[in-house]
């Protein structure tokens, strides 16, 4: 049985205090659940972040990282600078970064192994544009993703890495995936897996669905067989809905 892993995606939001008070309000209510409780902070709150949850189960993740252990980069941080402080985490490849920030697979490939590398859990996010899901595209889409972003990983590395899909259509759009449509789009996920990387190493790869999950639709979502918890983004944001959403077994 693969464990349910929830996350959350603070995305530009929240400044230290802000970080602080969301821990000291969500510590009593979460702190007894079995779920994998991660939350993904900008580079600013992430010490705030770590020292808050001390003694708790919660981990914290960045949300990004370039590829490169040091050098000339400016305004880039490497995986090396998220290890040393205690992150364990790091989302990689959001379709807001490939959006704005032109992030390509081939960088979302090096950054998914320099993650590895150095021991950081990374969270591949991939999904299909509202375009590509209406012309019918979804699965070839997701198909061209997973050979490119996972390239040349060795099974060790695939068994840790977190997939989660999110169909770009859902995200921040209020707009949910049906729990049946994302159920079935991370099954042909797994099944690519596997095509690749063989059924055993492909079972055990959590792969989360994300896209404006909520207290609401959290249940029915992460009760689905083949949806291994999510990635939540603007309901991370407050403590009492983050909360329902960890505790969406209880
Ligand atoms: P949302 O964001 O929950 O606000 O739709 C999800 C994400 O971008 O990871």
């Amino acid at each position: 049985m693969r464990e349910k892993i929830i996350a959350g995606n603070w995305k530009m939001n929240k400044l230290p205090n802000e970080t602080i008070a969301f821990f000291e309000e969500i510590i009593p209510f979460i702190s007894n659940s079995k779920n994998e409780i991660v939350i993904c902070v900008p580079y600013t709150d992430l010490f705030y972040a770590l020292l808050s949850v001390q003694g708790t189960k919660i981990k914290i993740g960045a949300q990004n990282m370039h590829w490169e252990e040091k050098g000339a980069y400016t305004g880039e941080i490497s995986p090396q600078m998220l290890k040393a402080i205690g992150v364990e985490y790091v989302i990689i490849g959001h379709s807001e970064r490939r959006k704005h920030f032109s992030e390509t697979d081939e960088n979302v490939n090096k950054k998914i192994k320099a993650a590895h590398n150095v021991g950081l859990i990374p969270i591949l996010c991939i999904g299909e544009t509202l375009e590509d899901n209406e012309a019918g595209k979804t699965k070839e889409i997701l198909i061209n993703q997973i050979k490119l972003d996972l390239k040349d990983l060795t099974n060790d590395q695939i068994e840790s890495t977190i997939i989660a899909y999110e169909p770009i259509w859902a995200i921040g759009t209020g707009k949910t995936a049906t729990k049946e449509y994302a159920n079935k789009t991370i099954k042909w996920i797994r099944e690519e897996l596997a095509n690749i990387y063989g059924k055993e190493s492909a079972d055990k790869v959590i792969i989360q669905y994300g896209g404006s999950i909520k207290p609401e639709n959290s249940k029915e979502l992460f009760e689905m067989p083949d949806i291994d918890g999510g990635l939540v983004g603007g309901a991370s944001l407050k403590a009492e809905e983050f909360a329902k959403i960890v505790n969406y077994d209880k």
